[in-house]
This record gives structure tokens, C-alpha cells and sequence, in this order.
């Protein structure tokens, strides 16, 4: 196994002299700093494994150089050295970061102990939180591109490093699936590592331009190298054998995490599939007797009307508006498993966005909500179809309406493209989605409401794709949400 490296400061030279020799003989490589000032600089330019830190010292002392030195290594382990330990200054530096205290003169075999158990301590402090940070991400969402993402970031948090970025190879290409760090991206530079992780599939360190070491390990789905999580240090950072093996066990966790996404998105996918089968079918069985019973209804309300019975006649009245809604209900599902063609003619843009409003009014109605209309007025006609349009604009509206809540903006605008069509945003102050609910919000059935169908945006992409046009989401959790549609001429 490789030595670990202690970082060892005082600013006593004698001492200094006495110590190195001491942890040399006990099996550690020692790098020693004549004083605060020195291990500063040290630890700018390389990571130690462990510091062993006399506690007086000027001008930082001890406690004030571990707070300095985790602004370097967050996690580097410091165990204090004094003379003249006292209740307060051990609580003080346990309160700073330090790891440990020793008073000195010390036995050999306390030091020994005290620094192994300090990197162990280390390892385990790392594992724990990465297997913590993993589990997390599979446990939060079954979303194969936000596992990604969490993998890149926790790698980042827990080697330290500058950049973390995971390489997925599909088709035999190499190529970046996910980056976290300063400046994540481009990562051109990183490609070769990653493939030598895959060809060799073990750990694998390179030595690139201006002396930077990039660690790269293989991740192995079912006996397969499928990519590789990479994290490339900053250029005064020698890596230790012990970030190597911690970037391999975090893509393992990695491959289980990608593994177990893949899994869970491919039953959803299927089962909604199914789901939307089944669905059709029983939406077109549900059909015929549907519209028996609008007719009875409107029969009895014509009957009950002629026998002067008004509240018989708006009995009727409530089944029959049931009946209607159920049915609309029924023609929306089974036009997402066919969709018709469109009917297009030459609709006014404007005139079309205003009657989804003046549609989603009576939501308005009791609630502080602020409407916003920045419609371009010298937007002309578009060749689209009209109610499908509007079913799409509109249940944007409310989606909008219902993220608002009791206050909140509601903000339309619209404006001529550089293509010749037309550019509209519906953005709503309201609670935004999360990663799960925007991976998953053109699932067919697929609501986060209590009364909600799942519908709605599923069938506002399809009636835009139909269109040849564009539909995106930006929106975050508690940041309100932007639909932009791109309608071309
Ligand atoms: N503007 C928005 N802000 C926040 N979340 C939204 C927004 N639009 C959609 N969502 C989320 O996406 C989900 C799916 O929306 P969708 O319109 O498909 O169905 P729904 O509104 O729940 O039901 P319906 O079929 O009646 O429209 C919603 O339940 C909600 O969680
Ligand atoms: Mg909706």
C-alpha cells in the first residue's frame, strides 16, 4: 500500500527534526513546514492524507491554520499538538475542524494510533456521504439524466477535485453525459481518459498539460464498461492512490444508480404504453353509451320543461353538463392514441391568445393574480388549426393558473420569430416543478393535482409537434415556470 502523507508543522526546528524522524520510522512519508506560513503554501500546491499542527504558533496558531488548511482540503483530518492541553482549547479546536488532540511529550504508540485512526475516520467520513449522496439520488428519482447529474456533483463534493464529469459510450462513442465544477464544460480534453478507463475497465490515472492529473474509472453495468466517471484535478493537486479508490467505489454506486434508472425508466415506459392502450380502448367502449345518455338527458329536460318542473329541468341539466364533460374527456384520450388531422385556416394570433384568457377568466376570479399581456399588436394571421390550438394554449393557462396559487403573476407574450413565425411564453410565478415532474410532465397521465387528468401537456406537445413547431420547459422548484412555444410560419 502506499505511505500516507503527513503534513507535519511547527515552528520549533528542533522538534520539527525530532518528529519527522519518528513518523519516517513508523511507515509515514513526512513533508514537514517550518511554521504556519510554510504549511500554507504546501497545502496550496499539493493534498496530504493527514496534518499533525502544533498549537502554538505565530502569527496563525493551530486552530487558526486547520480553518485555513480546509479552505484547501475540506476534509483533510488535523490533529493538534500542545503542551499544555486544557479543556477549552481541545473543545475550541474540535469546534474548528481539528480532528484530534495529542499533548506532547507523546508516546510513540499514541501517535500511531491517533493518526490511523484519523485516516480511517477520513475514509469512512467520505464513503458515508458518498453512499448517502448516491442512495439519495436513486431514492429521489428514477430519471436516468438527473442520476447523472447528482453523480457528477456528489463526485465533485466528495474527491475535492475541479471538475467531475461522466462519459457514457453509446454507438462507440465516448461522450459527456453529465459535468460538474468550474467551468464544467467543454470536455473535449478529458474524452481520452475516460476511454482508457473503459478499454483497460480499471481505475486509471493520466498526466495531461501543465501537470494535471485526471482520474478516471470505468462504470460497469452488468459486466459491461458503459462509460466512466472522470474528475480532473486542479494542476497544484498531486492525487493519492486513496482518491483513486474512492472515485472507483463512487462509480460503482454509480453504475447501480445508472443501472437501476435505466431499469425503472423502461417498466414506466412500457407500462404507460399500456396504460395508453388500455385507456383508448376503454375510452372508445365508453363512447357509444355516452352519447345515449346526453340524449336521454336532454329528453327528460324537454319533457320536465314541458311539465313546468324547474328544478326537474336543472337536474337534467347538471347530467347532461356531466355527460358533456365526460365525453370531452373520452375524445381527448382517444385523439392522443390518433390524433385527427389538423384543420388549419388562418387564425389571428392575438385574437386566439385572448379568448384562452378571457376562457380561463372564471379561475381568476377571487385570487390576487396579476395578468401580464405583452403581445406584439402587428402579429398577423397564422395557418393553424384553431381548437386545437386552443386546447393547448389553454391548458398552459391553467397549468399556469393552478402553479400560481392565491397570488402570483400570470405573464403572456408573443412576438414575430426571426423565421417568420411567431414566438409565445406563458410564465407564472408560481411553485414550479422539481427534476422528477419536468422529466415526466408529457407522461400521459402523468398530474401531481388532486383532480388533475395528466393530459393537458401531453396533448399540447403533440398539438404543437403537429403544427411543425417547438415546445419548451424552463422552470425550477419555487421559481415559477416558462412554456415557450415556436410556432413557424
Ligand atoms: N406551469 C406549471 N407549473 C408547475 N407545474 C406544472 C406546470 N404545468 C404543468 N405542471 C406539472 O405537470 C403536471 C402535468 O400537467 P398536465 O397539464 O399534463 O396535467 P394536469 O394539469 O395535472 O391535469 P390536466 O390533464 O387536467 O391538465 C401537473 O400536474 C403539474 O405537476
Ligand atoms: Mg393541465
Amino acid at each position: 500500500m502506499k505511505r500516507r502523507n503527513v503534513l507535519l508543522v511547527d515552528d520549533d526546528a528542533h522538534i520539527l527534526e525530532v518528529l519527522e524522524m519518528r513518523l519516517t520510522a513508523l511507515g509515514f512519508e513526512v513533508t514537514s513546514a517550518l511554521g504556519p506560513e510554510e504549511a500554507l503554501r504546501l497545502l496550496a500546491e499539493r493534498g496530504f492524507d493527514v496534518a499533525l499542527v502544533d498549537l502554538r504558533m505565530e502569527p496563525l496558531d493551530g486552530i487558526a491554520l486547520t480553518r485555513a488548511a480546509h479552505e484547501h482540503q475540506a476534509r483533510l483530518p488535523v490533529l493538534i499538538m500542545t503542551a499544555h492541553a486544557t479543556i477549552e482549547n481541545a473543545v475550541l479546536a474540535i469546534k474548528e475542524g481539528a480532528f484530534d488532540f495529542i499533548t506532547k511529550p507523546f508516546h510513540p504508540e499514541e501517535l500511531t494510533t491517533k493518526l490511523n485512526r484519523a485516516l480511517l475516520e477520513r475514509r469512512w467520513a467520505r464513503d458515508r456521504e458518498l453512499l448517502h449522496s448516491i442512495g439519495e439520488a436513486l431514492a429521489s428519482s428514477g430519471v436516468v439524466e438527473h442520476v447523472l447529474d447528482v453523480i457528477a456533483d456528489r463526485t465533485l463534493e466528495a474527491t475535492e477535485t475541479e471538475r467531475a464529469v461522466v462519459f457514457l459510450r453509446a454507438d462507440g462513442r465516448v461522450t459527456a453525459a453529465a459535468a460538474a465544477g468550474a467551468s464544467a464544460w467543454p470536455v473535449d480534453g478529458l474524452v481520452a481518459c475516460a476511454e482508457a478507463a473503459i478499454a483497460g475497465r480499471v481505475p486509471t490515472s493520466v498526466t495531461g498539460a501543465q501537470g494535471r492529473v485526471t482520474l478516471s474509472a470505468p462504470l460497469v453495468v452488468d459486466g459491461v464498461a458503459e462509460g466512466a466517471l472522470v474528475a480532473e484535478n486542479p494542476s497544484y493537486v498531486v492525487p493519492t492512490e486513496d482518491d483513486l479508490s474512492l472515485l472507483a467505489l463512487f462509480a460503482a454506486q454509480a453504475a447501480v444508480a445508472l443501472k437501476t434508472a435505466r431499469e425503472q425508466s423502461r417498466l414506466r415506459g412500457g407500462a404507460l404504453a399500456a396504460l395508453g392502450r388500455v385507456a383508448t380502448q376503454v375510452a372508445h367502449e365508453l363512447n357509444n353509451p355516452l352519447g345515449g345518455l346526453r340524449l336521454y338527458a336532454d329528453l327528460l329536460e324537454n319533457r320536465l320543461g314541458k311539465l313546468a318542473d324547474a328544478q326537474g329541468v336543472d337536474l337534467a341539466r347538471k347530467i347532461s353538463r356531466a355527460v358533456t364533460h365526460l365525453g370531452d374527456l373520452v375524445t381527448d384520450i382517444t385523439a392522443y392514441g390518433r390524433p385527427a388531422e389538423l384543420q388549419r385556416e388562418p387564425v389571428a394570433v392575438n385574437a386566439l391568445l385572448e379568448e384562452c384568457l378571457a376562457l380561463a377568466q372564471d379561475r381568476i376570479v377571487g385570487r390576487e393574480i396579476r395578468v401580464v399581456k405583452d403581445i406584439d399588436p402587428s402579429l398577423g394571421e397564422m395557418s393553424l388549426d384553431a381548437r386545437e390550438m386552443r386546447k393547448a394554449l389553454l391548458n398552459l393557462v391553467l397549468n399556469g393558473l393552478d402553479a400560481i396559487g392565491e397570488s402570483g403573476t400570470l405573464t403572456i407574450r408573443a412576438r414575430p420569430a426571426d423565421d417568420g413565425g411567431v414566438d409565445v411564453a406563458i410564465e407564472d410565478t408560481g411553485c414550479g416543478m422539481d427534476a422528477e415532474t419536468r422529466a415526466r410532465v408529457f407522461d400521459l397521465f402523468f398530474t401531481t393535482k388532486p383532480n388533475g387528468t395528466g393530459l393537458g401537456m401531453g396533448i399540447a406537445r403533440s398539438v404543437v409537434d403537429r403544427h411543425g413547431g417547438r415546445l419548451d420547459i424552463e422552470s425550477e422548484p419555487g421559481e415559477g415556470t416558462r412554456v415557450r412555444l415556436r410556432l413557424p410560419r
